[in-house]
């Protein structure tokens, strides 16, 4: 057992019309709530680590907690840098034990874009680790990049045979109007399906990628909301609108704030009810359990990856 790239992962979900899960680590108990589903549903998994990640958990307690829950659950997974803005951090991922890198050059023109991104694949592919591009920018917050909704610039697909060809990344996040976090749409979800039909005539068999892919479950909101917290107006992309992805092209879907919200459901649930409970693990065991039910819902329901480790 140990820590795989995404090739396989991949070419196995375009073939099987679904995809694998992205899910963002920050801590232990997420680690083990991810990882623990993915083994209970025989799921492949990709755990993907932000530069914020790296900076509040540290680069070694990440690498190392993924190697234990690959000892603990004998389920292999992808460690993936999840937008590398930089070729010094995809350079200190591949050497620090990650499998695959996110090189997100969508902030630079193309030919910026396409130098930078093959610089990475270059260094990445000498060294046997997997590399996702991105082109099109997506609306709201990219980790430190802050773009402005109006900026939004859906991926153009008379961009992406060249840019592939140029770069020779492996997987391609596209922009099609998901957002990061957990305000996506002010009116009605709408994605940008014709781009998504473009692209895949375009690029046959190659992988796309979902970026600010949470559902933003309504329960986990409401819940939320009832114990004390406010996030009214939070709304994400439904779940049918994942499933019919997942069926396509796309073969990595990224969720990071639908964790939050499981884990702070959990929190305030047991804070509300158990006013006198002092010891964190009383709290931490409850967020836990909150995200994991979370992550088995999404690999039965919505990925359709159960099974497919
Ligand atoms: O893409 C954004 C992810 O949700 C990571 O967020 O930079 O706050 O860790 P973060
Ligand atoms: P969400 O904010 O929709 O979970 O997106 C996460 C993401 O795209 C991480 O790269
Ligand atoms: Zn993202």
């Amino acid at each position: 057992m140990s820590l795989i790239t995404t090739k396989e992962m991949f070419e196995k979900a375009y073939k099987g019309g679904y995809a694998v899960g992205a899910f963002n680590i920050n801590n232990m108990e997420i680690i083990q709530a991810i990882t623990e589903a993915a083994a209970e549903n025989r799921s492949p998994v990709i755990l993907q680590v932000s530069a914020g990640a790296r900076k509040y958990a540290k680069h070694e307690y990440l690498v190392a907690l993924a190697q234990a829950a690959i000892k603990d659950t004998g389920i292999d997974f992808a460690l993936h840098l999840d937008h590398g803005e930089d070729f010094e951090i995809c350079k200190s991922c591949i050497d620090g034990g990650f499998t695959s890198v996110m090189i997100d050059g969508s902030k630079y023109p193309l030919k910026e874009n396409i130098e930078l991104t093959r610089k990475v694949v270059e260094y990445a592919h000498a060294r046997g680790v997997t590399v996702e591009g991105e082109l099109g920018k997506l609306a709201g917050i990219e980790d430190d990049i802050h773009v402005g909704a109006d900026d939004a610039m859906f991926t153009d697909p008379a961009e992406v045979e060249e840019f592939v060809a140029k770069t020779g990344v492996d997987s391609l996040a596209i922009a099609i109007g998901t957002s990061h976090g957990a305000f996506k749409f002010k009116d009605e979800p709408l994605l940008r399906f014709d781009i998504l039909e473009k692209i895949e005539k375009l690029l046959p068999g190659f992988p796309i990628v979902l970026h600010g892919a949470s559902s933003v479950m309504p329960d986990l909101v409401d819940e939320i909301n009832a114990y004390g917290g406010n996030m009214s107006g939070a709304k994400g992309v439904p779940e049918e609108m994942l499933r019919r992805a997942a069926s396509m092209a796309v073969c990595k879907i990224n969720i990071d704030s639908d964790i939050r919200l499981a884990f702070t459901a959990g929190v305030r649930r047991v804070f509300a009810k158990e006013p006198e409970l002092f010891d964190p693990r009383g709290y931490l065991k409850v967020a836990r359990e909150e995200v994991k039910k979370m992550v088995s819902h999404k690999i039965v329901n919505v990925l359709g990856s159960d099974g497919k480790a």
